[in-house]
């Protein structure tokens, strides 16, 4: 090989490597992570929405809103261990700064977001990468008549709530939402998921 060619070869190499870096997410979630990710993001989203609103029923939205402060990360470990998974929600609109996306979610709110802008349903759509063994996964959340009392346009909250929310969430993002909007997503990661494997030669 020529000095030539080698020098040639090397700025190749360096030129190339964020490349070939972001080339090893490679999009393709196995199936049997998909499922467990499936089972973890429907029993989530079932109960935060079961018990939200039977604590709304019982106690009154103002109630409500601190067990949600107090419970929603629980809920997220406990059904996380059952199920073997890490489980979240987060948003580019968030109530809690602790909910706020790191990477991979920030690029899936923005491709829901591009999404939604074109006519889709929050609630369809779905985001699934694998990033060095580790499965990403994400769904939808939309906005509904029922959480508009809490994440609605202010003016048409109670005012109690609107205070509390003061209170307990000076930086918060998430009101103003009207019914169809793209609240967020519900996320789940899967560390060690074996690759898919490649047809036998
Ligand atoms: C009783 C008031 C109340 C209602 C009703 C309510 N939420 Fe929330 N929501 C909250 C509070 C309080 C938090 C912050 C929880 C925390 O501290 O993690 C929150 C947080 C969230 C988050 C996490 C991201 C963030 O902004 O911090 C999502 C997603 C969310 N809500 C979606 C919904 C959806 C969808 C509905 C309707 C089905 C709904 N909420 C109804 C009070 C409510």
């Amino acid at each position: 090989m020529t000095l030539h060619r080698r020098i040639a070869l090397a700025l190749c190499l360096v030129s190339a490597s964020p490349f070939a870096f972001a080339q090893m997410s490679d999009g393709t979630i196995p199936e049997a992570a998909s499922q467990k990710a499936d089972a973890a993001m429907d029993e989530y989203g079932k109960t935060l929405r079961e018990t939200l609103m039977a604590k709304i029923a019982s106690d009154g939205l103002v109630a409500a809103m601190a067990f949600c402060s107090n419970e929603a990360a629980g809920i997220a470990t406990e059904i996380g261990q059952k199920h073997g998974v890490r489980i979240g929600r987060t948003s580019h609109r968030a109530r809690n700064p602790a909910n706020l996306p790191d990477h991979w979610k920030r690029e899936a709110l923005e491709r829901f977001s591009l999404s939604v802008a074109q006519g889709k349903d929050p609630a369809t759509l779905r985001y699934g990468d694998m990033a060095l063994g580790r499965a990403q996964i994400a769904r939808g959340i939309a906005v509904d008549a029922a959480c508009l009392a809490c994440h609605g346009a202010k003016e048409s909250m109670s005012p109690e709530v609107v205070q509390e929310l003061a209170k307990m969430y000076p930086q918060d993002l998430a009101t103003g939402f009207k019914a169809g909007d793209l609240r967020g997503l519900m996320w789940v990661e899967i560390d060690g998921t074996p690759p898919v494997p490649v047809a036998p030669q």
